[in-house]
């Protein structure tokens, strides 16, 4: 079934890019010149998906305006001949048809996409978190959605990650049924060190069954008052197969200080306009082979 919809969960407090984030949401830090969140709207856009639901939260109206027309901005930019920057402007508002819903209480993950229950309908939906950030030929979601052609049930994004690092992800334990599939036998959210059933990581993209929604509004909250996705799966998966596959592409965690200034660094050295000139700065600071 044709994938239609995704859903960006878009309400968190950017508590790990405090103070960047006191008054700008995370979402809008930029890579470079462009929104971290632009990078996702592209890759879904890319991929043939029409709607896009956002999920926000207070002071998160700026997000919704990135993505609107600005007249004014448009009036000045063609009185200043800056037709090249017109064109940028104007193709951000035409990306995708954008929705907005408000999660009213920061409840997590699962809380966060069970918010877009109402929008999605009964169609499989895709999900796509805007801290990672994910640089590939083919857009890592529609990759998915080609494989998802086949199958029924769950796809999650997967990749595998340092074994020290396992306990900032969720971790499936699988078998591998083909070329970079796992069916998925068992789901752990950021388990404690050194009781990580593999280093198969969950990466921010998913395409779900309608079916979780039911499953989600019954999850417990976890420790911490959240409602996991992960936990969701879990249930999920004792209904239908889930299954994980391992990407193509090099993904970065915008959503940490480091994996930022990589994606930076790294989206800089390919930028027409600066990548050449970066590259001679970067080797001024390390100068001795
Ligand atoms: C979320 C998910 C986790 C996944 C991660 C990928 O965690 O809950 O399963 O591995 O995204 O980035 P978060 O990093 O939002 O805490």
């Amino acid at each position: 079934m044709k994938v239609k919809k995704a859903v960006i969960p878009a309400a968190g407090f950017g508590t790990r890019f405090l103070p960047a984030t006191k008054v700008v949401p995370k979402e809008l830090l930029p890579i470079v010149d462009k929104p971290t969140i632009q990078y996702i709207m592209e890759e879904v856009a890319s991929a043939g998906i029409e709607e896009v639901i956002l999920i926000t939260g207070r002071e998160k109206g700026s997000i919704e305006d990135h993505f609107d027309t600005s007249t004014e901005l448009e009036n000045h930019l063609r009185k200043k001949k800056r037709e090249d920057l017109l064109k940028i402007v104007q193709e951000i508002s035409g990306m995708v048809t954008l929705v907005s819903v408000r999660q009213k209480e920061p409840l997590g993950l699962g809380h966060a996409i069970l918010c877009a229950r109402k929008i999605v309908g009964k169609d499989p939906f895709a999900v796509l978190l805007g801290d990672d950030l994910i640089d590939a030929k083919i857009p890592c979601i529609g990759q998915m959605m080609e494989v998802y052609q086949n199958m029924e049930g769950a796809l999650l994004a997967i990749q595998k990650v340092p074994r020290q690092e396992t306990h900032l992800y969720g971790i499936i334990k699988g078998k591998k049924v083909m070329d970079r599939v796992y069916s998925v036998e068992e789901m752990v959210e950021k388990p404690e060190k050194g009781k990580a059933p593999s280093n198969l990581a969950i990466i921010g993209r998913y395409i779900l069954p309608p079916r979780i929604f039911d499953i989600l509004e019954r999850v417990k909250p976890d420790k911490r008052g959240e409602i996991q996705l992960t936990d969701g799966l879990r249930a999920l998966n004792r209904e239908v197969p889930i299954y994980g596959y391992e990407f193509i592409g090099d993904r970065y965690d915008a959503g940490d200080k480091l994996g930022y200034l990589q994606a930076n660094l790294s989206f800089g050295l390919k930028h027409p306009e600066i990548g050449s000139k970066l590259k001679k700065y970067l080797m001024t600071l390390f100068p001795y082979p």
